[in-house]
């Protein structure tokens, strides 16, 4: 069994933070949301995984390496442009050879526990197995129709009107039949090779196609706010513990994570919340549903419900900061001098809101 991740796109939704940093290196809880994806596919046994990169893809490859850090090997594939994730499929053929795998979009967060599923398929009789979910909003996804047995009719790609709630989540496993499905269909209306068109073709031509319908939660990152909730749910699945310094006259909550190096003084720290390493709190309020990076300082100020970046620095803000992604090196300050205005430096694409 092999596995293969995409981690292409521009993750426009996500400027600026995206003009400086692949999608799929975005922390949540302070980790990449791809480095997730890699750990569930080797806490499922797969060693040897195929990472589709496109216009990010340096980055991708400084940050995981040849993917000895997890204990699996890494080959990367480039896509030299979003052609859709069946076309994905088709130019990962020689590394996927006819080995059975698993792909898995690189920017999707689920719930812990998939690894077994993924094993259960390696060993299975299934020509493919797809996991599905009770979405509210249906017509944004692949959407399947299921026969009152439990088995597949039909499957659509984001259908204007939808013949389910239940959604295709961005974990997919084939035997080498997909080539042939892969081979056959036609881009859709958005000019993709769909990989949802790829699995009809292989129901349609009588191939074991198992739907397993996941009822825990999966996050698909696109935007800020998916950030934050996905932030939210993978805070509350970590263990606490603290392998920083915390002064006496510091509280922390329920549910704290204080990483190695960190430094707390005569703070409050809400969990469930995540501290990085070497980062140093001062007369600080953080969280509940907080990350806060590596090497990051946070003097005389507050913070909720937040994803903040490495190296960022809040020194004297006079408000308290809510429902916020920080971008890497980023300050926010207090100045004294007059006119008593808002004085900013904004990157591209910035957003702020002044009460
Ligand atoms: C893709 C798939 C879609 C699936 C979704 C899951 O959509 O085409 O079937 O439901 O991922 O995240 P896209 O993100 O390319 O619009």
């Amino acid at each position: 069994m092999k596995g293969l991740i995409l981690s292409g796109g521009k993750g426009t939704r996500l400027y600026p933070l995206t003009y400086t940093r692949a999608k799929q290196l975005i922390p949540i809880a302070n980790e990449p949301v791809l480095f997730r994806v890699i750990r569930a596919i080797r806490d499922a046994g797969v060693n040897e995984i195929g990472i589709v990169i496109g216009e990010t893809g340096p980055e991708v490859r400084e940050a995981v390496g040849d993917g000895s850090r997890w204990g699996v090997r890494v080959t990367y594939i480039e896509q030299d442009k979003p052609a859709g994730l069946a076309h994905a499929v088709q130019i990962s053929r020689a590394f996927l050879g006819d080995e059975r795998f698993v792909m898995f979009l690189g920017d999707n967060v689920i719930q812990g526990g998939i690894s077994p599923l993924i094993e259960q398929f390696a060993s299975s009789p299934w020509n493919s197995q797809i996991v599905l979910t009770r979405v509210p909003n249906p017509q944004h996804f692949g959407v399947a129709e299921l026969h009152a047995d439990g088995s597949i009719k039909q499957l659509v790609e984001k259908p204007a009107v939808p013949a389910s709630d239940l959604a295709l989540v961005g974990i997919y496993m084939f035997d080498a039949h997909i080539f042939e499905a892969v081979a056959a269909i036609k881009p859709s209306a958005r000019g993709e090779l769909e990989i949802t068109d790829a699995i009809q073709w292989l129901v349609s031509a009588g191939k074991s196609v198992h739907p397993y319908v996941h009822s825990g939660w999966w996050i698909d990152t696109g935007k800020p706010l998916d950030m934050l909730s996905a932030n939210n749910r993978v805070l509350e699945e970590l263990a606490p513990g603290n392998a920083g310094t915390v002064d006496d006259k510091s509280t922390l909550g329920h549910h704290v994570i204080v990483q190695a190096g960190a430094t707390i003084i005569n703070s409050v720290v809400r969990g469930p919340t995540i501290i990085g390493e070497n980062t140093r709190l001062e007369n600080a309020y953080i969280g509940p549903y907080t990350s806060v990076y590596h090497d990051c300082e946070i003097v005389n100020s507050e913070l909720e419900h937040s994803i903040v970046l490495e190296h960022v620095r809040l020194t004297n803000v006079p408000l308290r900061i809510v429902d916020s992604m920080i971008g890497r090196y980023a300050e926010i300050g207090h100045t004294t001098h007059l006119p008593r205005a808002l004085q900013t430096n904004l990157g591209d694409h910035s957003k702020l809101w002044v009460p």
